[in-house]
C-alpha cells in the first residue's frame, strides 16, 4: 500500500501527467483538496472509489484516512492543486507519514505561475530584462511570512515575480512595488489559469486596481516585472551561429542537418 501524493495542475483536467492519471485510476481511495482540483481529474478515479473532500477535514483527519486505507491494503491518491512542491501541505503529510512508515510516492504536477504564463504567451525570464522568476506571497492568516522575505526584498532585486494568495491585498502590493518597479512597470493578473472561465487583466502598477474590475477573488495570480509583454529584449546567445554548445561544437556539422527532417 502506498500514498501517491499528486500535483493534479491549475484546473484544466488534460493539464495532468501521465503519471498522475494512472495512479489516480489504479487507486481505490482518492483524497482531493478542496474545490481547486477540476472534477475532470477526479473522473479517472476507479468505479466504486472512496473520494473525499480534505477541505474540510483537519490534519489528524486525513491522516486517519490513510491510516485507514493502509490497515486495508489499499492505494490513496493524494491530490493538491498546481505542482507540490509550493503551498500545498505536503510537507507535514509527509512528516507524520515517514514517522507512522506508510510508504509514499510524489508526483509533480503543472503549477499555476506556469499556467497564468502560458495564458499571457510570456516567457517570464527575457535576455537582458529579468533572469529570475520569484515565487511568493503575501503573510496569511495560516502563515505569516518568515522576517526577511517581505515582498519589498525580493522587490529590490528587479525579478519577475509571481505573487499567489494575494489578491485580496493588491493595493498593498502595488504600494509595496511602486518605489522599485515605478507607476509604468507591467502586470498581469490570471484569475484561475487554464479554466474555461480563465480571466486575463494587463495593466501596469498605477493602473491594475482600476483595471481591475469585479467578480475577480482568490485564485488569482500576480505578476509584476518588465518581462511583461516586452518586445525590445535581445536575443538570447543559445541559437546564435557563433555560439559554440555542446551539441553543436563549432566547427562541426549540425547534428540534425537542415533539410534533414
Ligand atoms: C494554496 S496555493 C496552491 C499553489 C499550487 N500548489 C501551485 O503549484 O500553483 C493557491 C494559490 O495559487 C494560485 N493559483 C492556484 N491555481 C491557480 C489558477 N488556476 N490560476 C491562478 N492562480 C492560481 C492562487 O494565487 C491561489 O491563491
Amino acid at each position: 500500500m502506498t500514498v501517491h501524493f499528486i500535483g493534479a495542475g491549475p484546473g484544466a483536467p488534460d493539464l495532468l501527467t501521465l503519471r498522475g492519471r494512472d495512479l489516480i485510476a489504479a487507486s481505490p481511495v482518492c483524497l482531493y483538496a478542496g474545490s481547486l482540483v477540476p472534477e475532470g481529474v477526479l473522473a479517472h478515479c476507479p468505479p466504486g472509489a472512496r473520494i473525499v473532500n480534505t477541505a474540510p477535514l483537519s490534519l489528524e483527519q486525513i491522516l486517519q484516512e490513510m491510516q485507514a486505507a493502509h490497515e486495508r491494503g489499499l492505494d490513496v491518491a493524494r491530490l493538491h492543486s498546481g505542482d507540490l512542491s509550493v503551498w500545498s501541505a505536503m510537507g507535514e503529510q509527509l512528516r507524520a507519514l515517514r514517522k507512522v512508515g506508510i510508504p509514499f510516492t510524489v508526483t509533480p504536477g503543472v503549477p499555476s505561475f506556469a499556467a497564468a504564463a502560458a495564458a499571457l504567451e510570456s516567457e517570464l525570464t527575457l535576455p537582458g530584462m529579468s533572469q529570475s522568476v520569484v515565487l511568493t506571497r503575501t503573510s496569511g492568516r495560516a502563515s505569516p511570512m518568515p522576517e526577511g522575505e517581505a515582498l519589498v526584498n525580493f522587490a529590490r532585486t528587479g525579478s519577475t515575480l509571481a505573487i499567489h494568495l494575494s489578491i485580496h491585498v493588491l493595493p498593498q502590493v502595488v504600494q509595496d512595488l511602486l518605489p522599485y518597479y515605478g507607476a509604468d512597470c507591467p502586470v498581469a493578473v490570471v484569475w484561475r489559469a487554464s479554466w474555461p472561465d480563465q480571466r486575463v487583466v494587463r495593466a501596469s502598477l498605477s493602473t491594475i486596481e482600476v483595471a481591475m474590475g469585479e467578480g475577480i477573488d482568490r485564485t488569482a495570480l500576480i505578476l509584476v516585472g518588465r518581462n511583461l509583454g516586452a518586445e525590445d529584449f535581445g536575443h538570447s546567445r543559445l541559437y546564435a551561429a557563433d555560439y559554440d554548445r555542446r551539441y553543436r561544437p563549432l566547427g562541426t556539422a549540425p547534428r540534425f542537418p537542415a533539410g534533414s527532417e
